[in-house]
């Protein structure tokens, strides 16, 4: 038997390795289980409302980097959210028996409405986020949900309103979904902190070989190690993260070096910047050739939305007699 997996990524441009390593790498492993990966849109809409670039052109970069980084439309379904009405339909459903306490308290709400500046961010869409991101996990009853670690509090929430709803109508339509982790929940970026797109500390799936030697070489390393013969804690810096990801048969051996300043940054970092693009050139190939194929994406997007369709559909079905509204 496979186990249903649903998860989704806001289009709000290229994706980078966080995107990739934090996520991406298990909707791989996961996509040939009965798979729907979702471009969402709507929830792009949340925080970028105002902004005036197309959402839709972003959707096509998100699906570009999702079939560059090795997801096969043959094995898995994706679709933009927008496109399968259900996903507007179950939100509005869900938000009828979702206390607004639970939603003020969420923290990514919280850290969000406090770090992102020079929006309108009081917003009943904003606030309602984790409702629509709860409905897209239920239409499909998935049982697995590949994110990263900050879309921890947002699967709690999504559990919180499927028990809620089993306690107030007594059907157990929706099973409670689990969060699948990557190895590597939490990348880091160019200055140390978490790699995200408002950070602009990334490395994009996009960058060019000499973009990725240049970023590099402005990343941040063991600050106590002012001068060559400082000695090092890898532990502390983000370069050495990378090589543990990226150059596995050498990472004890920087380690050793760096702990015993047997090595400069500098050439650590070129060491490191080479075995990334090693990593990266496969999906540059495999992205340039499906910038050129924008028939054939589209179809991709029609034949997932169909698909996601049949199975929305039939689940938005159930729960509209379960609250009542259909005998
Ligand atoms: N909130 C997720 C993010 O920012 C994106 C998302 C929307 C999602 N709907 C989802 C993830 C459903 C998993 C399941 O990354
Ligand atoms: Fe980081 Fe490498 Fe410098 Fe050590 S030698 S601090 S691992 S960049």
């Amino acid at each position: 038997m496979s186990t249903r997996v649903l998860s989704g990524t806001r289009p709000t441009g290229k994706l980078h390795l966080g995107n990739l390593l934090g996520a991406l790498e298990n909707y791989k492993k996961l996509q040939g289980q009965d798979a729907f990966f979702m471009i969402a849109d709507l929830h792009a809409l949340t925080t970028g409302y105002e902004d005036k670039v197309k959402i839709a052109e972003n959707v096509n970069e998100v699906v570009v980097d999702y079939l560059a980084s090795g997801l096969d439309p043959e094995q898995c379904t994706m679709f933009v959210q927008s496109e399968v009405l259900e996903h507007a339909s179950l939100s509005l459903l869900f938000s009828m028996i979702t206390p607004l306490g639970w939603l003020e308290r969420n923290p990514t709400y919280k850290e969000q409405l406090a770090e992102i500046k020079g929006k309108e961010l009081h917003t009943h869409g904003f606030l309602g986020y984790p409702v629509l991101q709860a409905a897209d996990i239920a239409l499909y009853k998935a049982k697995k949900v590949p994110v990263g670690e900050d879309q921890l509090p947002h699967l709690e929430l999504t559990r919180e309103i499927i028990r809620r709803f089993f306690h107030l109508y007594k059907k157990q339509i929706f099973p409670e979904p689990e969060a699948v982790l990557t190895h590597a929940p939490k990348v880091l970026g160019l200055d140390g902190r978490k790699m995200s797109k408002s950070y602009g500390n990334c490395i994009y799936l996009a960058d060019s070989k000499e973009e990725v030697v240049k970023k590099v070489k402005t990343m941040m390393t063991d600050p106590a190690r002012k001068v060559r013969t400082d000695k090092g804690h890898p532990e502390v810096c983000p370069v050495f993260s990378y090589h543990k990801f990226f150059n596995k048969e050498r990472v004890e051996g920087v380690a050793h070096e760096c702990r015993n300043a047997l090595r400069g940054c500098v050439e650590c970092k070129m060491e490191m910047a080479e075995k990334l693009n090693e990593f990266m050139d496969p999906i540059r190939e495999r992205r340039e050739s499906w910038m050129k194929k924008k028939t054939e994406i589209r179809q991709i997007l029609d034949r997932g939305a169909q698909r996601a369709r049949e199975v929305a559909s039939q689940t938005l079905k159930e729960t509209l007699q379960a609250m009542g509204l259909v005998s």
